[in-house]
C-alpha cells in the first residue's frame, strides 16, 4: 500500500494545475499526510466499500485506530512524543456531521485506543471531552485495557532529549533557562519583551504530526475525527488541538468537513477547521477555505507549521499549508489506490 501510494505521489502533476480537485465520487475519505498514512485512508475506504453497515462514524474510527496501532510516523499511538517526564499520552476526538455530536479524550494515559475511547464519550455520556486519569477510569469502565504506551524507542528519544540539556523545549520565562537547562524550572517575573512570539518559534517541526480524517459515507452522511500523541517534550499536561472541535477537525454534513496538522498550541487559538467549513458555507471552494484558514494564522504567527485538509459534501477537495511542505492522501468512488497530494506552503511573505 505504501509503496503504491509513493508510485502516485511521483507521477503526481504539481498542484497548481490541480487546484480544482473535483470529487472521485462517494464514498470518499481524505486525511492529513501521505507515506505511512496512507494506511489509514485505505482501511477506512475499504471498510466503507465492502460493508454497507460500516458508517461514517466507524470509518472514521477505522482510520484513526489504523493508525494508533501501527503508529504511522511515529505521531499517532502509543510509543511516540514523550513528554519531559518520558510519558506518551493521547489525544483524540470523533465527530458526527449529522447531529454535530462529538466525543473526545485528552492527555489520556496507559490506553492505546483514543479514538475508539473518544467514541464512548460521544455515545455513552452527555459529555463531550474527558480528561487524563479519569479519562483513562472512564476508558477501563468501557472495557479498555490499560497498556504501557511506552517503548524502548520512546524512551530512548526521552533519554537523549535529557542528554542534549533538554532540547527542543516548550517552557518560557523561568529559570533555569530552558534553553540551555534542564528542570526542574521557577517562574520568572515576567518581562514583556520575551511574552508576546516565543511561542511562535517551532522547537522541533516534525514532532507535533497527527492524524485527522473524514469521511463521506455513500449516503452522504460526514465524520471527522483526530488522534495523536501530541508533541515531543511537551510540558506534561499539555493539550494541542487534537481533541478540540473546530481545531484538529470539524465537520457538518450539511456543509463538508476539515482536519488540521501542525503547531496545534497556536492552531487551537484559531479554531482553522471551524473557519474553513464555515468558509465553504459561505460559498469558498476547498482550497480557497484552506487558504484563508492558514493565512489567518499566518498574519499573527508567520512562523507557524500548519496543514489542513478540506472537503464538501460531494467530496471536491483541497488543502493549505504553511512552514512545511505538507502532503495529503484520499480515496473515493472507484479508485483503485489512495492517491496523494503534496501541497506547497504559502509564506507569510505572501500577506504583505
Ligand atoms: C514501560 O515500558 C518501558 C519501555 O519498555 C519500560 O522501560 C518501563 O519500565 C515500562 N513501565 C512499566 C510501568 O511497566
Ligand atoms: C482499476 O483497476 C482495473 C483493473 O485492474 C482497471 O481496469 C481500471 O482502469 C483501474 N481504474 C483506475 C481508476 O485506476
Amino acid at each position: 500500500m505504501v509503496r503504491e501510494s509513493i508510485l502516485l505521489a511521483l507521477v503526481a502533476l504539481p498542484t497548481s494545475t490541480l487546484s480544482l480537485h473535483t470529487s472521485p465520487g462517494l464514498p470518499f475519505v481524505i486525511n492529513t499526510w501521505g507515506g505511512p498514512f496512507t494506511a489509514a485512508t485505505d482501511a477506512a475506504y475499504l471498510a466503507l466499500i465492502n460493508s454497507a453497515t460500516v458508517s461514517a462514524l466507524d470509518a472514521v474510527e477505522i482510520g484513526c485506530a489504523t493508525c494508533e496501532r501501527n503508529q504511522c510516523d511515529g505521531t499517532v499511538g502509543f510509543g511516540g512524543s514523550p513528554d519531559e517526564s518520558c510519558e506518551t499520552t493521547l489525544d483524540a476526538m470523533i465527530m458526527d456531521g449529522t447531529t454535530m455530536k462529538s466525543g473526545a479524550v485528552a492527555g489520556l494515559r496507559r490506553v492505546k485506543h483514543a479514538i475508539a475511547v473518544a467514541r464512548a464519550v460521544l455515545h455513552h455520556t452527555r459529555h463531550s471531552l474527558l480528561v487524563g486519569d479519569l479519562a483513562t477510569q472512564f476508558a477501563v469502565e468501557n472495557g479498555f485495557v490499560e497498556e504501557n504506551l511506552s517503548t524502548e524507542e520512546s524512551k530512548r528519544r526521552c533519554e537523549e532529549w535529557r542528554a542534549r540539556n533538554c532540547q527542543a523545549n516548550y517552557r518560557m520565562n523561568v529559570e533555569p533557562d530552558p534553553s540551555t537547562s534542564c528542570g526542574p524550572y521557577k517562574p520568572l517575573p515576567l518581562d514583556q519583551s520575551a511574552l508576546a512570539w516565543a511561542v511562535a518559534q517551532n522547537p522541533e517541526p516534525p514532532s507535533h504530526d497527527t492524524i485527522s480524517m473524514v469521511a463521506i459515507h455513500s449516503s452522504g452522511a460526514m465524520a471527522a475525527g483526530t488522534s495523536t500523541n501530541g508533541a515531543s517534550f511537551k510540558v506534561p499536561g499539555r493539550v494541542g488541538d487534537g481533541p478540540i472541535v473546530g481545531s484538529g477537525s470539524y465537520v457538518d454534513g450539511d456543509v463538508g468537513g476539515c482536519g488540521a496538522t501542525g503547531d496545534g498550541d497556536i492552531m487551537m487559538r484559531f479554531l482553522p477547521c471551524y473557519q474553513a467549513v464555515e468558509n465553504l458555507r459561505r460559498g469558498m471552494s476547498p482550497t480557497e477555505a484552506a487558504e484563508d484558514a492558514v493565512r489567518r494564522m499566518l498574519r499573527k504567527y508567520p512562523d507557524i507549521s500548519s496543514g489542513i485538509v478540506v472537503v464538501n459534501k460531494k467530496g471536491d477537495h483541497g488543502a493549505a499549508a504553511s512552514g512545511w511542505t505538507f502532503t495529503y492522501a484520499y480515496r473515493g468512488g472507484e479508485m483503485n489506490a489512495t492517491a496523494v497530494v503534496t501541497v506547497p506552503p504559502l509564506t507569510a511573505k505572501d500577506e504583505l
